[in-house]
């Protein structure tokens, strides 16, 4: 994600975009850039907050009535001033900012360099502007064609806004796959344009969402809609009636709830361009640039805290299914003291959202000195983790503001799955039939996310209500699954402060069916594949001694059904991908039991969104 902001009109523009920006914060926070049309065409941008970028124009000329900026969440090219936006064409006349992902761009770029341009930055961003001039240049013609022209040979998600010094008062926005708000001021005197509305709120309440695939080009005070296929719109304006707070989470009452429902979105994102489905491949340079590592290894071992270290068993087993390699998954904290066996032959796997966990750096730092191959799996671009790994994958999650981790939770998994069948491939341990299932269930995974949420949300409200007052809870689960318990259990006490332990199913008979009885919530997965006929015992010990049943059930099972006191479907899938469905439900339990006890569901007591210390 990232903040962008755009005005032209009647008045100045800096002050707008620098409000705007500081409202659009909570999107991405790597750098921050202005542009602005003031006879020239001036950028002033900064590493770091808006602050910083406030700092960085005092005593400069931002005089002007048209400009655009932008706060940026790095995808690809670290947080740093040359990477941050907005990026300017050759000749400099022309200026973009852009929230998304250009997944084509290093194609577009090997031939804009053939064509004798000359990139600044690290960014895929920086291509696009490129591309626009080497067209208005080439094909002679006007900029709103060329972006036109352009955006139809881009692979990927796009807001973006586009400035020329040559065209004053103009402002072209086009969107696919990234929000895009225009705002239309009184008597069409001045224009706004935004990631969503919060800048846009105080000055008009009147806006147009842009649609997929389409431009908004303002020139000499008129707004003009059309499709990148150049076929004109007449767009609905919609009367804006929510709160500025509203807007900042969606409409959600916490970002803990919007991260919830964003998951669709973000595990798609974390799967973008990474395998094609037609011709079984894979696109992780990562992958391929460690081949003959890959191919020679003995070992993985992955490190990680918390919801981190959770991923990393599913991790576990994902991998040793499909790349027949074993894995040891380690708490960070213990594995960096206790003098760990590690060789040159070891790949190790860091998993962290934030990239900053002390306990998981150290571990890294610690396998790297002994030699091994470390890689990194995090959400945050340019953290301290991916700058000291030998390779990596983004999560692409987007900024998780809630402190209880939730989509960057299944886009971990979603991309440790992609590693394990990559890995799998690499050595020849997956046949491409069996790639095909698998890819195949991948690429419809976003909409059963959705799915889920849609049909699980009342059931769940109601399982909340029913036990919000409860002291503890078990959750249960086998295989792949019982990391899944474990995340449903820490999600639990973490925000509602319930006591909650996450088991494999078979080991509740190794202790904690003591605790058994009829005041013990006891939540199951228990999919229709894999172990279900052990679940189905493990459930009827739990009933024998008067137990809740809350089960997790494959849709269509009416046997477990019958036999849980409560029961949320979710739809059938590979093994494989059962953990990222049904942690959704579980996920939901405890939004919802710990907005019911009255808990302070995004930043929970003695909590940190990330633990920078030991
Ligand atoms: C997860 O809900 C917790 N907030 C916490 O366990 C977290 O997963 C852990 O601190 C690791 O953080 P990281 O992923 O940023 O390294
Ligand atoms: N992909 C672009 C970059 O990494 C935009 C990222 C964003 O949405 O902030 O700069």
């Amino acid at each position: 994600m990232c903040g962008i902001v755009a005005y032209t009109g009647s008045n100045q523009a800096f002050d707008f975009l620098i409000k705007g920006l500081q409202r659009l914060e909570y999107r991405g926070y790597d750098s921050a850039g202005i542009a602005l049309l003031n006879g020239g065409l001036s950028v002033y941008k900064q590493k770091g907050k808006v602050q910083d970028l406030i700092e960085l124009t005092k005593g400069k000329d931002v005089h002007g009535t048209t400009g655009m900026g932008h706060t940026r969440w790095a995808t690809h090219g670290e947080p740093n001033q040359i990477n941050a936006h907005p990026h300017v064409s050759q000749n400099g006349d022309l200026a973009v900012i852009h929230n998304g992902i250009i997944e084509n761009y290093a194609t577009l770029k090997e031939a804009l360099l053939k064509r004798g341009h000359e990139f600044e930055s690290d960014t895929d961003t920086e291509v696009l502007i490129h591309l626009i001039e080497d067209i208005r240049n080439h094909e002679g013609v006007d900029l709103l064609e060329a972006v036109r022209l352009a955006l139809n040979e881009v692979v990927g998600a796009y807001a973006i806004v586009i400035l020329s010094k040559n065209d004053p008062g103009t402002l072209i926005g086009a969107r696919k796959g990234s929000p895009l708000v225009v705002g239309i001021g009184k008597d069409n005197e001045e224009f706004f344009m935004a990631s969503d509305a919060t800048p846009i709120v105080e000055y008009t309440r009147d806006v147009i969402y842009l649609e997929d695939n389409e431009i908004a080009h303002i020139a000499n005070g008129e707004l003009k809609v059309k499709t990148i296929q150049n076929v004109e719109k007449t767009p609905y304006i919609h009367k804006l009636e929510v709160t500025l707070e509203a807007i900042e989470k969606g409409g959600y009452e916490h970002f803990m709830l919007k991260e919830i429902y964003e998951q669709p979105k973000s595990i798609y994102d974390s799967m973008r361009g990474r395998f094609n489905k037609n011709d079984l491949t894979f696109a992780m340079r990562s992958l391929r640039e460690y081949e003959s590592k890959i191919k020679n290894l003995n070992r993985i071992i992955i490190v990680g805290c918390g919801t981190s270290w959770h991923a990393g068993l599913v991790g576990e087993y994902l991998i040793e299914e499909f790349a027949r390699l074993p894995v040891e998954v380690e708490y960070a904290s213990e594995f960096r003291y206790r003098d760990p066996i590690i060789t040159e032959d070891d790949l190790v796997i860091a998993i962290s959202q934030s990239g900053e966990t002390a306990d998981t750096l150290a571990a890294l730092e610690l396998a790297k000195e002994k030699g091994a191959t470390i890689y990194g799996i995090c959400n945050v671009v340019g953290s301290s983790i991916p700058r000291i790994t030998h390779a990596g994958a983004y999560t692409h999650a987007g900024p998780e503001i809630g402190v209880a981790s939730t989509k960057a939770f299944t886009a971990q998994v979603t991309v440790l799955t992609l590693i394990a069948l990559g890995i799998a491939e690499i050595r020849g341990k997956i046949t491409k039939e069996r790639l095909r299932q698998v890819f195949a269930e991948l690429e419809v995974l976003p909409e059963k996310v959705e799915h889920v949420l849609k049909n699980c949300a009342d059931k769940v409200l109601e399982i909340s209500e029913r036990y919000k007052d409860a002291e503890n809870f078990l959750y249960l689960g086998r295989g792949v699954n019982f990391p899944v318990a474990l995340e449903g259990a820490l999600k639990l006490k973490e925000i509602s402060y319930i006591h909650a332990e996450g088991y494999p199913a078979a080991e509740m008979k190794h202790g904690p069916i003591a605790l058994i009885d009829e005041n013990m919530p006891v939540v199951v997965v228990a999919p229709k594949r894999g172990y279900y006929e052990k679940v189905l015992s493990n459930i009827q010990e739990v009933k024998a001694r008067k137990g809740n049943i809350i089960s997790i059930v494959t849709e269509g099972d009416d046997k477990v059904k019958s036999i849980s006191d409560y029961a949320i479907e979710i739809p059938d899938t590979e093994d494989c991908l059962v953990p990222i469905l049904a942690t959704i439900p579980m996920q939901l339990l405890s939004y919802h039991i710990a907005v019911m006890r009255g808990c302070n569901v995004d930043q929970p007591r003695n909590l940190a969104k990330s633990v920078t210390v030991e």
